[in-house]
């Protein structure tokens, strides 16, 4: 059994990496259980930057294989923002609507947007590792549904927004399940097929 500290004390994040890495054999600990409370600035310009700074953060305490990963939505019509400015756009329950009042006056054809994420690995030996998922969807005209978080209400798959999808409906196709999926079929590799099919 290995052992890998994911860099988060996040539950939802943590329930889901170890759903999809403990059919490897994978023990996933988090900060809180493998004795480490860092918290390092996110400066990095880049989702790849971020995640990088959490995961060698978490290493340098440890020395254990580490998994930290960054996500952010990217809208077209904005340049790419607010990208790694996600989480900082605005106030706690005012991102949605500060994005759609900067959508405003944007055409249906130009609402494209993609949730990514960067999932960095450390190694024991300490190289480094990143995998990237995507989802692409458009920004709507207004918020609809409940489930999630953050953008969720606004960022539209198909004709329902994220928030409308349930949350093994959402994991089946989101950034952060793409990103896993990559994850994991390295660390499959690596680590043996062994315990891989359940
Ligand atoms: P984190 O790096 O995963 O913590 O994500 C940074 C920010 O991006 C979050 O605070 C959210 O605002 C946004 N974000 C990331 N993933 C999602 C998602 O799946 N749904 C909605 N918003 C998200």
């Amino acid at each position: 059994m290995r052992n890998i500290v994911l860099a988060t004390n996040n539950s939802h994040k943590l329930r889901e990496v170890r759903e999809i890495l403990e059919p490897l054999g994978i023990t996933v600990l988090s900060q809180q259980e493998a004795g480490v409370q860092v918290e390092p600035e996110e400066n990095g310009s880049t989702f790849a930057e971020n995640a990088e700074i959490k995961a060698r953060a978490v290493y340098a305490e440890t020395g254990l294989p580490v998994l930290a990963d960054d996500s952010g939505l990217c809208v077209d019509a904005l340049d790419g923002a607010p990208g790694v400015y996600s989480a900082r756009f605005a106030p706690a329950g005012e991102l949605c609507s500060k994005l759609l009042s900067m959508m405003q006056d944007v055409p249906a054809a130009q609402r494209t947007a993609k949730f990514v994420t960067d999932i960095a690995f450390i190694d024991e030996n300490g190289q480094l590792l990143i995998c990237e998922g995507e989802c692409c969807g458009t920004i709507g005209y207004e918020e609809r549904g409940t489930n999630g978080f953050g953008y969720d209400p606004v960022f539209f798959y198909g004709d329902r927004s994220f928030a409308e999808l349930s949350a093994q409906e959402k994991n089946q196709v989101s950034h952060r399940a793409n990103a896993l999926k990559k994850l994991y079929d390295v660390l499959k590799e690596r680590y043996g097929e062994s315990h891989a099919d359940k």
